[in-house]
């Protein structure tokens, strides 16, 4: 197995590679816990993860040994509790920056931080924040990337090797992602997010393209206008603009 983690200052500089485990989310707020002055960057990454989770309460289902499952813990405290998405942008373009090596400019963000290329999702990642005061005192950041699977039971999922026709080790491409995101983690604490946030807008998918909505059950067309401070969706639809949580606005596109 790739275990060669050495080209980072400190984002899996310690590693923990578990063969198995219910969800390396889990396993690093466990570890956070139970270890409060952890090393920044602390990763684990497993080859099986059996109750991945994703999003909104969903599973995040990856077939042992194809994939990349990976979390890792971070001290983000130079960013107040209100500018969490901040965290949102320096991840997906962290990653982002790495595929599109790969890839190209298919490779966009799906508002919050899917990873998709053309209309399929390859990736998701899951931030949770534990809050201490009115900071945010420790980050778990758990990506799940699909990597060399060929098929999947539904259609708007690709994979790295579906997209690229090359395999590659699903820890090559995790230590990729960790020298991109470390890149942007560190810019981000010393220059703040203002050239951030215009690279994730111009990353956006289906940015300034008309789109299929729905919201409170009601189908609409829009177009994506942009992103408020605090992370919320902005949709120009017949010459209003308004902003949409997660749990307010479904795509319909895809
Ligand atoms: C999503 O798109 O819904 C987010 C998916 C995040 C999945 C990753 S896999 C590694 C880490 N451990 C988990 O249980 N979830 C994240």
């Amino acid at each position: 197995m790739y275990k060669y983690f050495a080209k980072t200052q400190f984002l899996g500089k310690r590693v923990f590679f578990l063969s198995q485990c219910h969800s390396t989310n889990d396993e690093a707020a466990k570890y956070a816990k139970e270890t409060p002055d952890f090393p920044e960057g602390t990763t684990f990454i497993t080859s099986h993860q059996t109750n991945g989770r994703g999003q909104r309460g969903n599973e995040w289902i990856s077939p042992a040994g194809q994939n990349a499952t990976f979390s890792f813990l971070l001290k983000p405290k130079y960013i107040p509790i209100d500018q969490q998405f901040d965290l949102n942008i320096i991840v997906s373009l962290g990653i982002r920056r790495a595929l599109r090596k790969f890839i190209g400019n298919r490779l966009k963000i799906k508002w919050p931080n899917d990873i998709y290329v053309g209309d399929k999702k390859m990736g998701g990642i899951l931030i949770e924040n534990t809050l201490k005061g009115n900071k945010i005192e420790s980050t778990v950041v758990g990506i799940g990337l699909n990597v060399n699977q060929s098929s999947f039971e539904i259609d708007n999922a690709t994979s790295f090797k579906l997209e690229t026709s090359k395999s590659i080790e699903p820890n090559e491409m995790i230590e990729n992602i960790l020298i991109d995101l470390e890149e942007v983690y560190a810019f981000a604490r010393v220059n703040g997010l203002v050239s951030l946030k215009t690279e994730y807008l111009n990353s956006l998918y289906r940015l300034n393209e008309i789109s299929f909505f729905e919201s409170r059950g009601v189908k609409f067309t829009g177009t994506i206008w942009g992103v408020t401070d605090s992370g919320q969706l902005l949709i120009k639809s017949d010459h209003n603009v308004t902003s949409y949580d997660l749990k307010e606005i479904k795509y319909l596109n895809d």
